[in-house]
């Protein structure tokens, strides 16, 4: 499995293998309009169109494309890291490099996504995150892994992945294939402790409407949300879901209580897979 070319929170490695891989290796392509790290594109058969609201998100798939990109990472590791007694400073003197291209250009691009490969990779579990001032996350004692970047320019060379900045609906519709691909939907949970840029619940009524026209028009969907999170039920979504076919995934927030003291393990999360396929999960069943 591929997990995607950087570490995104809610990627979809930990579901990937008993929950996605069988149904969407039945598919030729497979869109994601919330694309993140990219986890299901990257292992689909043939690629897919993908949108994302974050420019820096846009521009670490992209910068895949770029000729040097992993020569110019591992340049500037050697360049950062070479006085392995200081790994810390080492870490913050890159940040503060990366951030005063970040200033000047007010963005991340081609000039120093490699940067932000190294830092992400060596930052604090790998997140992904920016304050006005730049990329902010403190340095997380990871090791540096230009392989992972490798494998994935590796599929990107084999599948035609488009990735591109915007909002989910800019999807271009006319390129789906209705028989063959399928798009699967990973937006930001409202029902979540991690929310994504502002999220709210208007903005889960709009792409239910959403979702509800791709299936008026033949698309195949998989929509990945939770009914619940922490014990907040999303009643909203559980009562839209009754139209559709719902997986559901026993998930607790482990992996994040075991190196995030304030996380605790939560027993109340209800993740879900919710589709219009039938007859292809095991195990489905209406809610
Ligand atoms: C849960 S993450 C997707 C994770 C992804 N499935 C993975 O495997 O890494 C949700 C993504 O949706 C993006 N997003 C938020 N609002 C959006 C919008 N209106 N249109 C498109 N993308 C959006 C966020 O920037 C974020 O990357």
């Amino acid at each position: 499995m591929l997990k995607g070319p950087f570490s995104y929170s809610g990627n979809k490695t930990r579901i990937w293998k008993h929950h996605l891989e069988e149904v969407l290796s039945s598919y030729e392509k497979i869109h994601e309009p919330f694309v993140g790290s990219g986890v299901c594109v990257y292992n689909s058969n043939k690629g897919g169109n993908c949108i994302d609201i974050d420019h820096n998100v846009v521009t670490l798939h992209n910068g895949l494309k770029l000729p040097n990109l992993i020569e110019r990472m591992v340049e500037c590791h050697n360049q950062y890291f070479s006085d392995s007694s200081d790994v810390f400073g080492s870490y913050l003197r890159l940040r503060e490099d990366f951030n005063k291209l970040y200033r000047k250009n007010q963005r991340t691009d081609e000039s120093n996504v490699h940067m932000l490969y190294v830092l992400i990779q060596l930052s604090f579990n790998s997140l992904l995150r920016f304050s006005s001032n730049g990329y902010n996350v403190s340095y997380g004692f990871k090791g540096f892994d230009p392989d992972r970047v490798r494998r994935h320019i590796d599929a990107l060379s084999k599948k035609e992945i488009v990735v591109k900045q915007g909002h989910y609906s800019d999807l271009p519709l006319s390129e789906i294939n209705k028989e063959k691909d399928l798009i699967y939907l990973d937006p930001p949970y409202v029902a979540s402790k991690f929310q994504y840029g502002g999220w709210n619940k208007e903005d889960e009524k709009n792409l239910l409407s959403y979702i509800d026209h791709l299936n008026s028009q033949g698309y195949r969907f998989i929509l990945s949300n939770t009914f619940s999170h922490r014990g907040e039920v999303n009643q909203d979504l559980i009562d839209w879901s009754k139209k559709y076919n719902t997986r559901f995934i026993k998930m607790t927030y482990n992996a994040w209580s075991s190196r995030v003291p304030s996380v605790k393990k939560d027993e109340k999360t209800s993740e879900v897979l919710i589709t219009n396929i039938d007859h292809i999960f095991l195990n489905l069943r209406k809610t």
